[in-house]
This record gives C-alpha cells, structure tokens and sequence, in this order.
C-alpha cells in the first residue's frame, strides 16, 4: 500500500520513523559512528574487553578496577549451565542449525534462573539475570556445538574471560591469546546497535511484562535470519563459492547484473558505511596477512569497490566478520550464534530499559482488507 493512500503517515518496514526513546547507544548515519552510552565502539573494541562493554550496556556506566574484577567474577562463577540445558541439546537432531539450539537452550535455561518467578519489573533480580544470561550465552553455543559432534559438554573455567570460554569449549584446548583477542573485539562490536530488528522484537516481547529470558528467544529467533545477524554466514558462504580474487569481479557484475543481494553488504541506518565494518575491516585484512591467506581480503576489495561505485553501498559488519571468524577457524554455522554471544548484552540492557518505563509497544495496522462481507454457512459454500 502507498503511503498516500493511507489516512496515517506510514512507512513500510517503519524506515526512520522513531519507537522509542532510549540512552544505550547512539547512531549517527552522517558520521558513520556509533556510540554505547556516549562512548565510541572503536575505543571500547581497542582499548577495553567485552566485559568492559557489557558492564557499560548493563550498568549504565565504565567500570573501575573494582567494580569489573567483580563483574568478571560473577561471569566466571555463573559460566555453568544445568545439565537438562545439554539434555535438550542432546535431543535435538544433529541437523538443528546452532541458532535454533541455542534459542532452544534459552528456553529451558528461564525456568532454572533462581530469579524465576521475580517480577519483570524488579530491576535488581532482571540485572542479576541478565549477567547470568551473559555468563551463560558462550557457554551454550559451544558446548551446543560439540554436542552435535557427538561430544561431551566440557566445564567452563571460571577464569576464563567470554571469548576464552568460548573457544576453551569449542575446541577442547586452552585458548589462544591472539585468537580470543581478536574475538574479544568483535564482540564488543556486535554488542549493541540500538533498535535493530532483534532487539526491538525483544524490547516489544518484555513491554508486555513478559520476562527478560522470553525476549532473550524473541531476539534470537529475530536475529536468525539473513537479512540480520545470519548475514554473516551467508557473506562468507558467497566468498566460498567466489573462491578466488580472479573470480571476483565476474563474480559480482553477474550478481548485479541479476539483481541478487550481496550479503554482508547496506544498512538500514548507514548509508555512507557503517562504522564497525570499517573497524573490523582492517583487523581482518590484517588477520589474513598473518595466517597467509590474503584472498578473501582481495575478494572484499573488489566486492567493496564495486558495490561502492555502482551502487553506493558500503559493508556492514557481518562482511568483515565472516572471512575474520573464518580465518580464526571457527565453523560457518557458529558465526551468526557468535553475534548472539554478544548481543544478549544489549537485549538485557534494552529489557531492563524498557521495563524501568515500561509502555505496552502496540502499533497499528493500516487495514487493506475486504470488509462488510456476507457470512455463508459453510454447507452452503461452493
Ligand atoms: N546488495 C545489493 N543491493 C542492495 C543491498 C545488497 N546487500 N542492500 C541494499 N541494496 C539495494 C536494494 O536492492 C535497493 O535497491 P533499489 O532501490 O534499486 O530496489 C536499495 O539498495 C535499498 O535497499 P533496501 O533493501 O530497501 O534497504 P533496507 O534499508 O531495507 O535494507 C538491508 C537494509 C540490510 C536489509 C539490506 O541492505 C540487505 O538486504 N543487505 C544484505 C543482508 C545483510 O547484509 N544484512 C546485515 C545487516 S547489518 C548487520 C546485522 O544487523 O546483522
């Protein structure tokens, strides 16, 4: 329907149209930057950790010295999850894509929180939940993993940091230093990005005083799809089936040329590029100089140049992301599951935002429907 043939102004998919008022992060499309409460996601991902990040989302404030040895102890003591979490998984068939299981996970996860039958609007039982969440989030996407290799759950270390469990419970050995540095700065990327999709399904999800573990599985099953976080695996699927730099630009006039979307690349809110792609960007060109593996970054170049000058499209950070976790040899399927790793910290963040204000998020339709119809019994019907 056209917006002129509406009484209301509409726009579809509610492009820039505002729902809400929140002081978590802040875009700013002019100047491609992005800010969690008032400080820029590149000093967080290059001077801070994770942690660092998610006690900004969910505390409101930088931590000192203290207050984040503490954080980081609570995180390590809650990393465990219960055993009927891994029973779930084990029920599963082996075909279950990881986002699927680990929206599964957090739906029997709720019902053992100790916080269980608190209130939503008990603002100190919804952080401690959301800290467990947090703990908890690394921890079953990597176990959930090895589970459908037929693998053992593996105990989380409780001083390990949220990228080490990870990759301590993904691969079975002590994590690499290096490795879990360079996931440590993506996940801060990902951490929050305002009202996205998912974390406006979530913020909708807990306006109805639903609890913050039912917006947890509304904003991943939200982030599934490859029009958000699943973005990241299908960008380094398409660089799989490019293959090599030489392919590239073949590769990509054909895709223009049919009118396929290039995944990994535009964005809603940037439109002269988006920050945390121009970040992640340079750490994972450096990254394939490392390991001597510089075709995907020779790829990207092309893709970029040319979705630039044809079509002023820029990379969003799910195109950096993929060939950076690719070359960190981490499986496809775990990527977009990575990016909810990470964003279960804004999710509770914007939960608990939303349930300290709360109004019920209720929008109109515009119906453009049949109406005033003749009910016929059914025997009568043709
Ligand atoms: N490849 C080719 N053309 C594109 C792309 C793309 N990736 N993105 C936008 N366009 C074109 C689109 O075809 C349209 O052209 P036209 O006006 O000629 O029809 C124009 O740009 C506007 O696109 P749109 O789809 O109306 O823009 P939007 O704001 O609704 O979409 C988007 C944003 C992210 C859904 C879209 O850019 C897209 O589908 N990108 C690929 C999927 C992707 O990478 N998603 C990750 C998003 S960022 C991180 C995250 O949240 O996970």
């Amino acid at each position: 329907m056209s917006e002129s043939a509406t009484p209301y102004p509409y726009s579809p998919g509610l492009e820039g149209v505002p729902a809400g008022v929140s002081q978590i992060s802040e875009i700013d499309s002019d100047r491609s930057s992005l800010q969690y409460r008032g400080y820029d996601v590149h000093d967080l991902a290059e001077h801070g950790s994770f942690e660092e990040t998610a006690f900004l989302l969910l505390h409101g404030h930088l931590p000192n010295q203290h207050e984040l040895t503490d954080f980081n102890n609570r995180l390590g003591t809650e990393r465990e999850v219960p055993d009927a979490v891994y029973t779930a998984l084990q029920a599963l068939p082996p075909t279950t894509h990881p986002m699927d299981s680990i929206r599964t996970a957090f739906s029997v996860l709720a019902a053992f929180d100790p916080d269980y039958t608190e209130p939503a609007t008990n603002h100190e039982a919804n952080l401690r939940k959301a800290e467990r969440i947090v703990a908890k989030a690394g921890t079953m996407v990597a176990n959930g993993h090895r589970i459908r290799q037929g693998l053992n759950p593996i105990k989380p270390n409780p001083e390990h940091t949220t990228s080490e469990n990870f990759l301590h419970l993904m691969t079975g050995t002590a994590p690499d230093p290096k490795t879990a540095h360079l996931l440590d700065a993506s996940l801060t990327l990902y951490a929050e990005h305002g009202f996205n999709a998912s974390t406006f399904a979530n913020r909708v999800t807990v306006s109805t005083l639903s609890d913050l573990y039912s917006g947890i599985v509304t904003g991943i099953g939200t982030l599934r799809g490859p029009l958000h976080g699943g973005a990241n695996e299908e960008a380094m699927r398409m660089l799989l089936e490019i293959g090599e730099p030489s392919n590239a630009q073949a590769w990509i006039d054909d895709a223009l040329e049919t009118k396929k979307k290039i995944m990994g690349f535009g964005h809603r809110e940037y439109k002269k590029g988006d920050s945390r792609a121009m970040y992640l960007t340079k750490i994972a060109k450096a990254l394939g100089i490392e390991k001597g593996n510089t075709k995907f970054g020779e790829i990207a170049d092309i893709l970029e140049d040319t979705m630039r000058e044809r079509k002023n499209i820029f990379p969003n950070v799910d195109f950096p992301a993929s060939y950076a976790y690719y070359l960190l040899d981490i499986p496809i399927d775990l990527y977009t599951p990575i990016f909810v790793v990470a964003r279960v910290s804004g999710y509770c963040a914007h939960a608990i935002e939303q349930l300290s204000n709360n109004r019920l998020i209720r929008p109109k339709a515009i119906f453009d429907g049949p109406a005033n119809l003749t009910y016929v019994p059914l025997a009568d019907r043709a």
